[in-house]
């Protein structure tokens, strides 16, 4: 037999032969009629359906938006796992501009192919995806979160992403002073878009002195005239050279660069951006320089428990229940860094690692206990038929 390797810079390769690997089921998707070009990924349903949301982006390239979709699932199995979901990790991308492509059509044929997968696959809002857009997607798929209110849906999830970033900067704060409050501290916040503005009033009313800078005047206006103690300053570079006890990047991704960690006076790092650190390596610059960084996928979370508490009939104080563990499960990842002696972001994943291989752990012993009952069974039903030959 032929040895198939896939070649070594391909998404093939990401996918079967790299560490980054390991996904369970990638799906392509074409709908010829509609425009709709689609991936859907499926990392692991170790811990239960994959959830993640859909991406609607214009990708440079197919590949370009395989390897995205590979990256994103990988994502949520850890960012599901960390929130304590019965939840595994997926993510869908839909290739093309959404302001060009994006129709009801385009997007009931999207839900088509999401309810193929029988469940498998749960899908929510993301990068290009809106509240309305699940609507439509729901009109084919049960498997689908992120609607609106009047559809039965949880709406927007960014405050209880913003009361979970919150909860994490509490346990920061517990780490870093001794005590799980804010109060009296500096805080930064970059950007004051949905989950940024949202932080800032938990801020104020915990006592903390808030500064805050965002590219849009009219975000900054809005908090300022609500909340006149809140400082502002000009942009991200000079928030995070302003004198800061803890600096909340909840912009864009890539915020913790070489330069932004080298000019840090802030000695916690807890926003809502994804993917804060720009490149591997930097969770270890922030730990030698002393900074207590609260990894974003963990403290972020209270999208995705907003998200997946639709599945049961969306309930507000449930959801907002389990957006408060956030601040056990941070307290626990800061405690596991100091006795391993490994940066936060390292034992996260340690701890969402462990999780997923005790489940799978707990689904093997439960196959071989169902089929050895199986075989007891066949065993009993062939010996009574030979009884009642006799
Ligand atoms: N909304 C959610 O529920 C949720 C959940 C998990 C993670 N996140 C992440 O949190 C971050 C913020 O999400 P959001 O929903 O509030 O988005 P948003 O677009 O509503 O807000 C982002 C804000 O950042 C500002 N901004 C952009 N570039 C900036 C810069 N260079 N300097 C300062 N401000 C800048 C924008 O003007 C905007 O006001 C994103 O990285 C997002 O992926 C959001």
């Amino acid at each position: 037999m032929t040895d198939v390797r896939p070649s070594a810079d391909g998404v093939l390769h990401t996918l079967f032969g790299s560490e980054q690997g390991g996904h369970e089921q990638v799906v392509l998707c074409q709908d010829r009629e509609t425009g709709l070009k689609a991936v859907i990924a499926i990392h692991s349903t170790a811990l239960g359906p994959a959830l993640g949301g859909t991406r609607f982006y214009p990708y440079a390239s197919e590949e370009e938006a395989v390897r995205d979709a590979l990256n994103l699932s990988r994502g949520m199995s850890y960012k599901n796992a960390l929130a304590g979901l019965d939840h595994g990790g997926g993510k869908a991308v839909i290739i093309g501009d959404p302001d060009l492509i994006k129709s009801e059509q385009l997007l009931m044929a999207y839900g088509r192919f999401v309810a193929s997968l029988g469940g498998l696959y749960v899908t929510a809002c993301d990068v290009g995806t809106y509240v309305q857009d699940m609507d439509v997607v729901a009109r084919e798929s049960r498997w689908t979160t992120g609607r609106s209110p009047e559809q039965g849906g949880a709406g927007d999830s960014s405050v209880l992403t913003a009361f979970g970033v919150f909860q994490g900067m509490r346990a920061a704060a517990q780490t870093q002073w001794g005590e799980p409050t804010l109060r009296g501290r500096r805080v930064g916040v970059a950007g004051v878009g949905k989950v940024g503005h949202y932080l800032v009033e938990h801020l104020v009313e915990d006592g903390a002195e808030v500064v805050i800078t965002d590219v849009r005047a009219e975000a900054v206006q809005r908090i300022i005239a609500r909340h006149p103690q809140v400082t502002a300053v000009s942009d991200a570079d000079v928030l995070v050279r302003t004198p800061l006890d803890v600096y909340a990047p909840c912009a864009l991704g890539g915020a913790l660069d070489d330069a932004t960690v080298a000019a840090l006076t802030a000695t916690v790092v807890c926003g809502a951006a994804n993917n804060q650190l720009a490149h591997p390596g930097v969770e270890k610059d922030l730990a030698d320089r002393g900074i207590l960084y609260a990894p974003d996928y963990v403290v972020n979370a209270g999208g995705v428990i907003q998200v997946a508490d639709e599945l049961h009939g969306f309930d507000f104080d449930r959801a907002k229940a389990k957006a408060t563990t956030i601040f056990d499960t941070t307290l626990a990842i800061f405690d596991r860094a100091k006795a391993d002696g490994i940066p936060p972001a390292v034992a996260a994943d340690r701890i969402a690692e462990q999780r997923m291989a005790e489940a799978r752990q707990r689904t093997a012993e439960a196959r071989a206990v169902a089929a050895s009952t199986a075989a007891t069974d066949v065993t009993v039903a062939a010996e009574a038929a030979l009884v009642a030959e006799r």
